[in-house]
């Protein structure tokens, strides 16, 4: 299917009147969904509905069926064999903290991180430190966007009960070999949770190929409606975690003094689901597969591609992360010398029709570090076409020609308990 195609697919790609819609370029934040997503989620509403699984007519049943069904096709999707070790949550976060919260940690039991994750995958660990004793180590990533491997076995060697790491980061499009990971965190007798919010919608999970015990996910940056999460455990790393939420649906039978857990992954859905969100997450995710994530990644990779030589020569503009568009193809991440990150923004917003995120994408800790107020984020999906390249490119070159350079290096930080950034 050619692009022009693939984006009437998407209602808000379409044209209205005579104006292009605005050059999305925050997928990495949330995607958009194509049209079969919104109509699978008016299938449930308009066909089936009801509560799946609890009442036995035949609209529950229907329902039942459909988010079993979903979970199915999603396990499938992510080359994971037993569906029962999908979990359905809200988001990645959710998936995270289900993990981080469940595990049974003795005081002393030791986290490994990098510096550069997500506060999804920072707050929980600080949080289980100041109240139950664990202790987080952090791997130093270098810029270049190799791999520390000596460093990893260094730490695995302290003895370290659980490696949580991203697969990509949404800061600037670098990917963690997981695989190599997995298997010196095993080696070590480690567990192994990933952070998968950004690879999942554009690189094969491979579930049980890479053999991690753990690996989260968010349908709404994979052409999924809001609020649709997934965590993929293991069955039997499952049935050691304490469930978050309790209540109906997560038990087989209770007394007024003693209930019964049902299996994983029931026992962490508790209460009335996001059925038709499911339903919805399931008919993204297969839109996704028919394109192909082969396919998805090439086109973010040219787009990138397209932007880093066409901006080389710009000597204000820095690009985060690696500097091969190869090693970090979903994302454009960079600051502009004399600039604030929000002024870029609203410029390219303003003045070009270009929506980018900007600020410290929810990864404090590592501008922290280096003592800068931001970056600007553009980020690549397989509906985006060339046009909304240039418009970004045309965008950048405007503004840096525009406004004079009047501090050198990336603005500075304005970090504390009162900044709003997020
Ligand atoms: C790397 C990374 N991890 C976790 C998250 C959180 O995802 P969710 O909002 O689905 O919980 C995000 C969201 O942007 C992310 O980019």
């Amino acid at each position: 299917m050619n692009l022009a195609r693939l984006r009437r697919d998407f209602p808000a790609l379409r044209r209205r009147g005579r104006e292009r819609p605005p050059s999305y370029l925050d997928s990495a934040c949330i995607s958009l969904v194509p049209q079969a997503t919104l109509d699978a989620m008016e299938e449930y509403y308009t066909e089936y509905p009801a509560c799946a699984g609890r009442s036995s007519h035949r609209w529950s049943e229907a329902a039942g069926r459909g988010y079993e069904e979903a979970r199915a096709a999603i396990a499938r999707f992510a080359g994971a064999a037993d569906p029962t070790g999908l979990v359905f949550l809200r988001n990645a976060t959710e998936g995270i903290n289900l993990v981080a919260q469940g595990i049974s940690w003795e005081p002393g039991d030791r986290v490994l991180i990098t510096g550069q994750e997500h506060n999804s995958n920072l707050i929980v660990w600080q949080r289980l430190a100041a109240e139950r004793g664990i202790r987080i180590d952090a791997l130093d990533l270098p810029s270049d966007g190799s791999f520390p491997s000596e460093q990893l076995e260094e730490r695995l060697a302290h003895g370290i009960r659980l490696v949580s790491m991203f697969h990509t980061s949404n800061l600037d499009g670098r990917s963690l070999p997981i695989r190599e990971i997995v298997e010196r965190a095993h080696d070590h007798h480690a567990l192994c949770l990933f952070d998968g919010a950004q690879s999942a919608p554009h690189r094969a999970i491979e579930f049980d190929r890479v053999g991690a015990d753990f690996y989260a996910f968010s349908g709404h940056k994979m052409l999924g409606p809001t609020g649709t999460g997934m965590l993929l455990g293991r069955r039997e790393r499952l049935n050691e975690l304490r469930p978050l939420v309790l209540g109906g649906e997560t038990v087989a039978w209770s007394r007024l003094d003693a209930h019964d857990l049902r299996p994983p992954p029931y026992r962490f859905e508790a209460g009335l689901q996001n059925y038709a969100g499911i339903l919805g997450a399931r008919a993204g995710i297969e839109y996704l597969a028919r394109r192909g994530l082969p396919e998805v990644e090439r086109g973010q990779r040219e787009l990138n591609r397209f932007v880093t030589e066409a901006l080389s020569d710009e000597r204000r503009i820095h690009v985060l992360g690696p500097p091969g568009v190869a090693d970090r193809p979903s994302i454009f991440g960079f600051t502009v010398d004399g600039i604030d990150p929000h002024d870029v923004a609203l410029f390219l917003d303003a003045g070009h029709r270009v929506l980018v995120r900007s600020g410290m994408h929810c990864v404090h800790s590592w501008y922290d570090r280096r003592g800068i107020a931001g970056s600007v984020r553009a980020s690549f999906y397989l509906y985006n076409d060339v046009a909304d390249a240039r418009a970004l490119v045309r965008g950048l070159r405007e503004l840096v020609e525009k406004v004079p350079n009047g501090s050198p290096g990336p603005a500075p930080a304005r970090l504390g308990p009162r900044s709003k950034e997020l």
